[in-house]
């Protein structure tokens, strides 16, 4: 089969933690004399089977255990940025979950000091930029997102903006409205998972009541055509993750996928890995698996790897220099 070129992109839905592979895992173990299920690779990859969003964050709460020290984390996204860069990853914009690596003692001054030093030889290194997007955990209360929140500002230029992810149906988005409020106050840019398994009431929500710019996800948006409207008129994003989709069983088969039906609409899609050492690519594998399933145009393609750009963060004459990249690819 023809392989899928790559164009040059901007990743806006990964989670450093979900890059974790489990040979690093299990090196790290050995390192740090970290204790997990087992010891045995082929072992360990038996636990990459998921029933949904619960089954999955289960083992990835659980392998976290093995990042204890600022080297762990450099070497975490060290391995992320060689190969999104590989997949034509430009400019990323990666989601860190400091309370998960607080609640097992780690400081966050570990977190940021290792990420932010793999983040500032990205450029150089790898050939692109990369920024962090700090998430509260929606499953846990909202008082320690805001007694979170000042201590991430210290890290403003690593740490771009914050977001909201974990177990979503029960835990809506209007719990942090005072928490997003704050960090719109501080210049944070703000972004949240809203309509992975909870229903369009929660995307509604992560924009009226936390002013999000862009929406993780955001599937289940297609259900309420008013909200559709209001996503295509307003050209608010969705970062769609489709391997992730299928591995947590959002979506039945790749082919179900609700991609092209996004662009049909006119909507601000995007495609990118959420975590891709769990559920089986980087960003250009998640592509390529699309184009084969549902047979996306080079077209669309190329309009899903500008959206991205327009999507980000970036400054506008950087998105320009990127949009030109991609024009001339
Ligand atoms: N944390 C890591 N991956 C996630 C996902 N897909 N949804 C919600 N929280 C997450
Ligand atoms: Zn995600």
């Amino acid at each position: 089969m023809s392989s899928v070129p790559i164009l040059p992109t901007a990743e806006l839905h990964v989670h450093i933690e979900g890059t974790l592979e489990p040979e690093l895992a299990l090196r790290l173990a050995v390192r740090n004399r970290t204790p997990l299920r087992s010891t045995e690779l082929d072992d360990l990859r038996r636990a990459y089977s998921f029933r949904d969003l619960q089954s999955f964050l289960d083992l990835y709460y659980e392998l976290m255990a093995v990042l204890q020290r600022p080297e762990d984390f450099v070497d975490l996204a060290d391995a992320y940025l060689a190969r999104a860069a590989a997949q034509g990853v430009r400019h990323a914009e990666v989601f860190v979950d400091p309370q998960a690596h607080l609640a097992r003692g780690v400081p966050l001054e570990v977190v940021m000091e290792g990420l932010g030093e793999a983040f500032a030889r990205a450029e150089e290194r790898h050939g692109m930029s990369a920024r962090l997007i700090a998430c509260f955990l929606r499953d846990r209360d909202p008082d320690e997102a805001e007694a979170l929140l000042p201590r991430l500002l210290p890290y403003r230029g690593l740490v771009i903006g914050v977001g909201l992810d974990s177990a979503e149906v029960g835990f809506p988005p209007e719990r942090f409205e005072r928490v997003f409020a704050r960090a719109a106050d501080e210049g944070l840019h703000r972004v949240a998972h809203a309509g992975e398994e909870g229903p369009p009431a929660y995307v509604r929500s992560a924009l009226d009541r936390l002013g999000v710019e862009r929406v993780d996800h955001g599937n289940r948006s297609l259900e309420d055509r008013d909200l559709v409207a209001r996503l295509r008129e307003e050209q608010l994003p969705l970062t769609v993750c489709p391997l992730s989709n299928v591995a947590l069983r959002t979506v039945a088969r790749l082919e179900d996928h609700p991609l092209p039906a996004m662009l049909a609409h006119g909507l601000l899609a995007t495609v990118n890995s959420d975590d891709p050492a769990y559920f089986g690519g980087y960003l250009h594998d998640n592509v390529t698996a699309v184009t084969r399933a549902l047979g996306l145009t080079a077209e669309q393609r190329r309009r899903l790897a500008e959206n991205s750009f327009r999507a980000s963060f970036l400054p506008e004459e950087v998105k320009s220099r990127h949009l030109d990249a991609v024009a001339a690819a």
